[in-house]
């Protein structure tokens, strides 16, 4: 028999890793987690109560509490709650008390799709396929700033370009998981790719691992 499919996305904010991780779900009827989720929404919480975002025990008492069936409430996927995450995602409490359930969400019987920055390096190493999609800063800030403004918000490019740019710093020079492709990941870089052409590359390199069982 065998195992469930489990496919890792991971990459740097607004790659393109969640539209890409949500059409391959659909596509292989995979259950799907945006693990982002799960540091915004203690980003989040830490700062309505006013907590200090430096401070790595707090911040993982409010993982610890994390209700993990009301992750979706809307207001976690904007530009700030990106910030905030990565804010509380350097600390190696915050990401312990986060582990168990991205694990036990990765190897469900079902099989499983899960973006983040370490699914392939420290969630799931075992994952079936792993995919760091990429794409230059510049092309991201533009993506965020185009989604943003098409949500009415009047932002400005280099404003976002900038922070784009502190979250990769952040993302990648942490000492616990840093955003990094696993050894073992396809490099998917999406600069000059549009959705479309993203989602075809991605199910090529999965079907490719799923035709060949043992390659990997
Ligand atoms: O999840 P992540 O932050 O990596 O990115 P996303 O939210 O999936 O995508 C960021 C934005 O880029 C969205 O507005 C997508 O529609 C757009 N996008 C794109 O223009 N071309 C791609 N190949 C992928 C995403
Ligand atoms: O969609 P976007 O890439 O902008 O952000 P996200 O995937 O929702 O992640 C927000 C922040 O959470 C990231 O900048 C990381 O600092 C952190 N994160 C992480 O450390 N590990 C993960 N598996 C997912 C997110």
């Amino acid at each position: 028999m065998s195992h469930p499919l489990t496919i890792a996305i991971d990459g740097p904010a607004a790659a393109g890793k969640g539209t890409l991780a949500k059409r391959v779900a659909a596509h292989y009827g995979l259950p799907y987690l945006d693990t982002g989720l799960l540091y915004r929404a203690v980003g989040k919480l830490a700062a309505e109560a006013g907590g200090d975002l430096d401070d790595a025990e707090a911040m993982a008492v409010f993982a610890a509490r994390l209700d993990t069936s009301h992750l979706d409430d809307g207001t976690l996927r904007g530009h700030e709650a990106g910030q905030l995450a990565s804010r509380v995602a350097v600390h190696p409490p915050v990401r312990d008390a986060l582990t168990a359930f991205q694990r036990s969400f990765a190897t469900g019987a079902a099989g499983a799709v899960l973006d983040g920055r370490d699914i392939g390096t420290v969630i799931c190493p075992q994952a079936r396929v792993k995919i760091f999609v990429t794409a230059s800063a510049e092309v991201r800030a533009r993506r965020r700033t185009d989604e943003l403004r098409a949500k009415g918000r009047d932002v400005d490019y280099a404003r976002i370009l900038a922070e784009v740019k502190e979250r990769d710093a952040r993302d990648a020079g942490r000492s616990v998981a840093p955003l990094k492709p696993a050894a073992d990941a396809h490099l998917l870089d999406t600069s000059e790719l549009g959705i479309e052409a993203a989602f075809r590359a991605a199910c090529e390199v999965i079907d490719r691992s799923l035709a060949n069982p043992n390659d990997d």
